[in-house]
């Protein structure tokens, strides 16, 4: 790969061809033509380039394949590209996954966030200027604060860390690295926790891609347990704008919550994307409510989570733009309208994986 000259920032921006990832290498790609964007990705079975097709022939915008956890391959292309920032959203995300195959999510979202620190240590700090002018900003989730009671109570910042999944559990294993090398070695490091993102291009293996296909394909929509389960929902490109926003103007060592104030119960949710995709596909309200099935549960499935971002809005200014009925109207759009995109995903190695965990029930 060339280096790109001239350029005022180069940035990596792990996992950039995943769901959350895209919209971010969307939004800086197109932000800031000044900045050489560099997409550091694994492809995994989440990541697709398809999702990118609009900005991949920018002169501000590169394509790495990498896997995070080969550091002598990161650290050259840090080297190569003269790297002052990363942003790092790669990872295993899927937490029914995370309890079938734990070891994967041990490997890329420990072993991997500390190889990538690793990389950016040796990097920077051979320096002359060192640190200075440098950001690595991880990307967390609200799971690492474990479940809340239905008590009206939110996720803060200082809330203890108490996850119960393997997935949450990775992923606190790689916030404490990351603070760590602030604490330990003074890199300029900022974490930020959000809540369940939902929008275009997420891999349906999640609920609400999952379930607006199943409806579209008049398939049963498997609700774990009860459906009493609540998450906080934002719009993906709600939470990219934080990231951008984040990345510039958060202080170092800080963490932030992000999220929305937008609790849902699952099957709240579920009987919303049954009324929308029923309306747009044109079926008689209530045509596909028969399809809701419920099955066993998730095993130490998290009751609620909910989060208070308002250290977030109080002092970056940053809040969410989108009501919920807009985004998931916004959102059942999407997939109604890119029904390729999601065909060319379901074939193969997915309806595969997605049979196995039925088999497994
Ligand atoms: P995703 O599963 O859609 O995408 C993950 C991306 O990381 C894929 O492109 C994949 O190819 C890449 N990747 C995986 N392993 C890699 C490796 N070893 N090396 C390089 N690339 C690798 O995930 P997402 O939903 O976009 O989540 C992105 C980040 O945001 C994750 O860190 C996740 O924990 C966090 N997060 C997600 C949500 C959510 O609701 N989706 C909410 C809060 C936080
Ligand atoms: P998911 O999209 O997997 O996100 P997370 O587990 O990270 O919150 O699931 C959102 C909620 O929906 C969660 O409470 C589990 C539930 N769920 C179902 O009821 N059925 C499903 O098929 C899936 C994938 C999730």
């Amino acid at each position: 790969m060339t280096a790109k000259n001239g350029f005022k920032r180069n940035i990596i921006i792990t996992g950039g061809a995943g769901f959350i990832g895209n919209h971010v290498v969307r939004l800086f790609v197109n932000k800031y033509p000044d900045y050489h964007i560099i997409n550091l990705d694994k492809l995994t079975y989440a990541g697709n380039l398809e999702n990118l097709k609009d900005v991949e022939e920018r002169p501000n915008y590169t394509f790495a394949k990498l896997d995070i956890c080969d550091f002598e391959a990161v650290l050259r292309l840090m080297a190569e590209q003269d790297v002052d920032g990363i942003i790092h959203l790669a990872a295993e995300s899927h937490v029914d996954r995370s309890i079938s195959d734990p070891f994967t999510f041990a490997r890329t979202n420990v072993m991997g966030t500390l190889s990538l620190l690793q990389a950016a240590k040796t990097y920077w700090e051979g320096k002359p200027e060192g640190y200075e002018g440098k950001r690595f900003y991880h990307i967390s989730t609200d799971e690492v604060y474990g479940a809340l009671k239905f008590d009206g109570t939110l996720f803060t910042e200082t809330t203890r860390y108490q996850p119960h999944s393997p997935y949450s559990a990775s992923k606190a294993s790689s916030d404490h690295f990351v603070r760590a090398f602030h604490d330990t070695y003074g890199m300029p490091t900022i974490v930020t926790n959000c809540s369940n993102n939902y929008g275009p291009y997420q891999f349906p293996e999640k609920l609400i891609p999952l379930f607006i296909n199943n409806i579209r394909h008049k398939r049963p929509l498997p609700v774990y347990g009860k459906g009493e389960n609540v998450r906080d929902w934002l719009y993906v490109e709600d939470h990219a704008r934080a990231i951008d926003v984040i990345f510039h103007n958060g202080k170092v060592a800080e963490t932030y919550n992000i999220g929305g104030f937008n609790e849902w119960k699952n099957i709240d949710l579920v009987k919303v994307l049954i009324r929308t995709v029923d309306k747009l596909i044109g079926n008689p309200e209530g045509a596909s409510l028969d399809l809701i099935t419920y099955v066993t549960d998730r095993k130490g499935h998290d009751l609620r989570y909910a989060i208070d971002s308002t250290k977030l809005s109080n002092e970056l200014g940053w809040h969410p733009s989108l009501q919920f009925e807009e985004g998931i109207e916004k959102t059942v759009r999407w997939y109604l309208d890119n029904q390729e995109w999601m065909d060319r995903i379901t074939s193969g190695a997915y309806e595969k994986y997605y049979e196995e965990q039925y088999a497994n029930r």
